[in-house]
């Protein structure tokens, strides 16, 4: 049985198609990635999972449960579901320990024990709980938000870009401890974010929406190298793209002959490569042999990852190469370049 099986789903707002046929299935214990531009649907999808929002027509089933069918739902206090938002929505009024203690039996003798260990487990100094939310930073008060929702013991845990008001640094920290503190607890999770490195490195399972629609769903991996159309390559990270024709596994491009990861497709097509499949060698221009040459004409140092602009000689084509900042070329330098990895080809339009 499916942990979370979300069936059908679609929800208007007047003209605006919100959610169009979502079909998406979640493993237990596992973590899915929601990811969309702004206005795609991830927040709609998320509040009809807690049941906030009904959905016009589809079903939530969650261990096999019934939660929502069309209108029909179960109400969101009854779902052991648990959400932690954006701006983590803590009770300004109550302190840190009331936060976290909120929802559990006021008279339970265990209450203190409870708060402390759930304290400990989202990494906070216990110290911290007599504060208010407006004592902590961000990133505290998205800690507590965390360990109030983990107090309820919930089946499935929600979490709508719940690091997207930090700043970078403490961004991966939180994204780590919050992956660890949910493997630890046991407990499933999905979490929706507009930034794609976050839902790459975050889940088992990454699922882009679209305008309302689920495009594509896989791991990680099989997403970010083998992204079903343009847009969705594009915007999990930078993309060649380059015109080809392909045939029986191979392509013939501005590179020369690259192995695709597409046997049987014939043609012409666009192929995709991933800028770090790229690797540049330098060489002397009388020397020039190999298959594949060009001008640098642009170096953007980045430290550990620079962008070079190469211009292939055998054409006007120009590429953006990611390359270590080790060992970097000159500019005006002429390097040869070569292909690691196969090429992706993207799914038949018309398919
Ligand atoms: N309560 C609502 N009333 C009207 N339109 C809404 C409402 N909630 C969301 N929408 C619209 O539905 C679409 C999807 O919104 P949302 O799920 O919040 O997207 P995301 O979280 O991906 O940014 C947007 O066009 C948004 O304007
Ligand atoms: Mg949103």
């Amino acid at each position: 049985m499916t942990f979370l099986a979300i069936k059908n789903i679609s929800k208007r707002y007047g003209p605006v198609h919100a959610l169009d046929n979502i079909d998406l299935m979640v493993a237990a214990g596992s973590r899915t990635a929601i990811v969309g531009p702004s206005g795609s649907g991830k927040t709609t999808l998320l509040r009809i999972i807690a049941g906030f929002e009904t959905p016009d027509a589809g079903q939530v089933m969650l261990q096999g449960e019934t939660l929502a069918d069309g209108e029909a739902i179960v109400p969101a206090h009854r779902r052991g579901i648990g959400i932690v938002s954006q701006d983590g929505a803590l009770f300004p009024h109550l302190s840190v320990s009331e936060n976290i203690g909120f929802g559990m039996e006021r008279g339970a003798r265990d209450r203190d024990q409870r708060i402390n260990a759930l304290i400990d487990m989202v990494e906070l100094d216990r110290g911290m709980l007599d504060r208010r939310p407006h004592q902590l930073s961000g990133g505290q008060q998205q800690r507590v938000a965390l360990a109030r929702a983990l107090g309820r013991k919930p089946r499935l845990m929600l979490l709508d870009e719940p690091f997207s008001a930090l700043d970078t640094g403490l961004r991966e920290n939180m994204r780590k401890a919050v992956a660890r503190v949910l493997q630890i607890a046991g407990i499933t999770a999905v979490l929706v974010t507009h930034d794609q490195t976050e839902a790459l490195s975050f889940a088992d399972q990454v699922a882009v929406l679209r305008e309302g629609r689920l495009i594509q769903a896989g791991t990680p991996q099989a997403l970010y190298l083998s992204p079903r159309d343009r847009e969705t390559a594009l915007f999990l990270g930078d993309a060649i793209v380059l015109s080809a024709d392909l045939d029986k596994g191979s392509a013939k491009c501005v590179l020369g002959q690259i192995p695709v990861d597409a046997d049987n497709r014939q043609g012409r097509t666009d192929v995709m490569l991933r800028p770090e499949q790229l690797r540049l060698s330098a060489i002397d221009e009388a020397g020039a042999r190999a298959a594949c040459i060009g001008k640098v004409t642009e170096i953007e140092f980045g430290g550990a990852v620079c962008a070079v602009t190469v211009v292939l000689s055998n054409g006007s084509e120009t590429l953006n190469i990611k390359s270590s900042g080790v060992g970097l070329p000159e500019v005006g330098s002429m390097v040869s370049v070569s292909v690691i990895g196969k090429a992706h080809v993207f799914d038949r339009l018309d398919a």
